[in-house]
């Protein structure tokens, strides 16, 4: 019993919470005039004794005591003796754990949301050194268009600036105080749960006593906004190892950041990169499992609530680990120039160009222009050379009316230069985006 009931294995990562909690708690009870102030005194010197207990790491855990909030209950009666027992008035264990869990969950969105921002700065700096280089932009990884480095960068910088929103939306939301719910109906004595919310940092208390001790919204709010930004570092993870690729090149990333192999000696491998990548999936699996855990739960507190603090730990470790490994990686990695831009004019990226020509200076209809333009593409192919080194006579060969005048948009920086529809990709179009960001984060 002992062994499957105990939580304090884990949730003694709360004892700083806890304690927080009881303080309020307690200094409420005696501003009510429910306890003396003198016990609330002994309480609070109690507590912050067993804090300091607890961070210099004397402090002896038990399992028969099951949790965090009976292990520091216990020890504040060894501390201070009778008055402990009055700290309890008017409080459940399940108004408290979901407060202490809470108050956990909200100092873990701040730190996601600090490390989102060290994160995207690191991105906006790449993307300002090489608005202006250009790379394929690929469809079906496919080269499809070329596009500018920075512009890459900033598609993640408007990522991970959405999973900040909605990291510092669910702290909006999450922001009320269950604290004085008791067990699930209130509490007969008088306390002043403004009181205690405010002390605690939150904006009011949570209306609905029964709600305010089943809720765990907050804490798979949490956990849904991590794994849409974890699934955004997957997908960065996964650029980054293909980019770093012999055959591709787009990137180097610093020794910092890879590993070589214990047996062939030209290896550096994207091993950050690819832990960040398989990490993720621990994120989304905490999320499945406590909405499993939740669905099926009558109101109001059931045992099986325990098991939400072991998921969202997990996810936020993994989530915090791979943000900074990101942020290293990306503020440590080079991107190859001269890789980027012979890679840029492979694969005909810019046919599309050269049909948008045929449409504005001969008039051509777009389909009929994307026909043309097709028969150019396969007589490059045929010659084994790429669209601008058809000859003028070639192109004539399909299309009379073609003039040299073609070739200006023919090159890969006339293409992007080209691209300044808004949130386009010119390199001036992502310099003024670079700046937008830096404004808003300064
Ligand atoms: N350890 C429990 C948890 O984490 C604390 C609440 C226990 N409440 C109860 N009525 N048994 O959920």
């Amino acid at each position: 019993m002992e062994a499957i009931n105990a939580s304090i294995g884990f949730d003694q990562r709360m004892a700083a919470q806890d304690i927080e909690g009881s303080r309020a708690h307690a200094a409420m009870l005696a501003a009510q005039g429910i306890i003396d102030g003198k016990d609330a005194e002994a309480i609070r010197e109690g507590l912050l004794t067993i804090l300091s207990e607890i961070e210099g790491g004397g402090f002896a855990f038990s399992t028969a005591l099951e949790d965090i909030h009976m292990n520091v209950e216990a020890r504040l009666k060894e501390v201070i003796g009778e008055p402990a027992g009055r700290l309890h008035t008017g409080r459940s264990r399940n108004d408290q754990v979901a407060t202490d869990f809470k108050l956990w969950t909200r100092d873990q969105l701040d730190a996601v949301d600090q490390a989102l921002g060290a994160l995207i700065k690191a991105l906006l700096a790449q993307a300002e050194a090489g608005a202006d280089w250009v790379m394929p932009g690929f469809t079906h990884l496919q080269v499809a268009q070329p596009v500018t480095w920075g512009h890459h960068m900033m598609a993640y910088v408007e990522m991970f600036a959405r999973d900040r929103s909605r990291i510092q939306d669910a702290r909006r939301r999450m922001n009320e105080c269950p604290l004085g719910a008791a067990a699930l109906a209130g509490t007969s004595f008088p306390i002043d749960r403004e009181a205690t919310a405010q002390a605690l940092g939150f904006d009011r208390p949570a209306a609905n006593s029964l709600d305010a001790v089943s809720d765990r919204d907050f804490a798979l709010e949490f956990l849904a906004a991590a794994s849409i930004c974890a699934m955004h570092l997957s997908r960065l993870a996964e650029e980054l190892v293909i980019w770093s690729s012999a055959q591709f090149r787009f990137v180097t990333l610093s020794d910092r950041f890879s590993t070589g192999s214990s047996i062939m000696p030209q290896k550096k491998n994207p091993d950050a990169a690819e832990l960040i990548r398989a990490k993720i999936g621990r994120i989304f699996g905490a999320n499945v499992a406590l909405m499993t855990v939740m669905k099926g739960l009558p109101l109001a507190y059931s045992k099986d609530m325990q098991e939400d603090k072991e998921q969202v730990f997990d996810a936020a470790d993994n989530l915090m680990l791979a943000l900074a490994a990101m942020e290293g990686m990306v503020k440590d990695m080079s991107a190859n120039r001269d890789s980027l831009e012979v890679a840029a004019a492979t694969g005909f990226s810019t046919a599309t160009d050269l049909a948008d020509w045929l449409v504005r200076v001969l008039g051509m209809p777009f389909r009929d222009a994307h026909h043309v333009t097709g028969s150019l593409v396969a007589k490059a192919e045929a010659k084994g050379c790429d669209l601008p080194d058809l000859s003028l006579e070639e192109m004539q060969s399909v299309h009379e009316h073609i003039t040299q005048d073609v070739f200006d948009v023919l090159g890969v920086h006339n293409s992007v230069a080209s691209r300044t529809s808004y949130g386009g990709t010119a390199p001036s179009r992502v310099r003024e985006q670079v700046a937008r960001w830096k404004e808003a984060l300064a």
